[in-house]
């Protein structure tokens, strides 16, 4: 028996030994790991704090009704996020009076409703800006250049990541892939998307969307601009169609086709109108 077990011993016992010699470390930090750049909790501001009233308004009543019919009734707080979504849109920015008005209306602790806007970056916990410049920089974005994208619009409006212009129209923000990769590097403004920035045309862009605001009367105080935005006359400028800012439709190769160019091989056809 003990000429049987000599093998297993021999094999065994320098792994116990290189564990029980192997010094056991344990990560000691003073400062909380800082896992994302905005603060999960919430400070009472003047523009922020539950003694603000906040009620939805009637049309909004009527499409919160038309949310939750899409749910069984006892599963009603399923709707927390079209219904967070909405208070955001006419709130302008998720304050703590709109998660305890989705938490009363959804009978949900209102511990539930601040995890979910606390998880999702794009509920705005803070006020923002007219426009909300959200510019992806996360690696396909990179290697296409976000970082001319970030600097034209920091050069522009003269403000960095998480701050917003003096006069309230541009708040900008650096966030993580927003699934355009394949036309990066681009940026979200509100709800919409523009693609295939350069330098340049991410200033046109702003320039643009600075003066229609002046038009149309909601960038009063665009005097208080700071960076280029304040220097120079804008005349003229039409806000690009969202969408890429190239010679590009949609996603499609820049270079022309690389696939599927020649005739099909069986009774298929193309549309004759050309659209395919
Ligand atoms: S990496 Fe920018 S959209 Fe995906």
């Amino acid at each position: 028996m003990a000429s049987k077990l000599t093998p297993f011993a021999f094999r065994s016992a320098p792994r116990a030994l290189r564990q029980l010699q192997r010094t056991q470390w344990r990560s000691l930090s003073a400062a909380p790991a800082r896992r994302s750049d905005q603060l999960m909790v919430h400070r009472d501001t003047d523009v922020n704090n539950p003694s603000i009233p906040f009620k939805f308004t009637p049309q909004n009543e009527e499409l919160i009704k038309e949310v939750l019919s899409r749910y069984p009734s006892q599963y009603k707080k399923a709707a927390v996020m079209p219904i967070l979504d909405l208070g955001q849109r006419q709130h302008g920015f998720t304050s703590i009076s709109v998660m305890n008005e989705v938490a009363r209306i959804l009978e949900m602790p209102p511990m539930r409703v601040y995890e979910v806007a606390t998880f999702y970056t794009m509920y705005n916990r803070n006020p923002v800006g007219k426009f909300h410049v959200q510019v992806c920089t996360t690696t396909p974005c990179m290697l296409c250049n976000s970082d001319a994208v970030m600097k034209a619009c920091e050069d522009f409006l003269g403000i960095h990541h998480g701050q917003t212009t003096k006069d309230g129209l541009f708040t900008l923000t650096e966030v993580e892939c927003l699934g355009a990769c394949a036309n990066a590097p681009m940026i979200q403004i509100n709800d919409d998307y523009y693609e295939d920035l350069t330098y340049d045309t991410t200033v046109s862009l702003l320039k643009a969307l600075q003066h229609a605001a002046e038009v149309t009367g909601a960038g009063k105080g665009a005097a208080g601009l700071g960076g280029e935005a304040g220097k120079g006359a804008i005349t003229g400028v039409k806000v690009p169609t969202p969408g890429p800012l190239s010679s590009r439709k949609s996603c499609e190769p820049a270079g022309g086709l690389t696939s599927l160019t020649g005739e099909p091989w069986g009774n298929e056809k193309l549309r004759t109108d050309g659209e395919l």
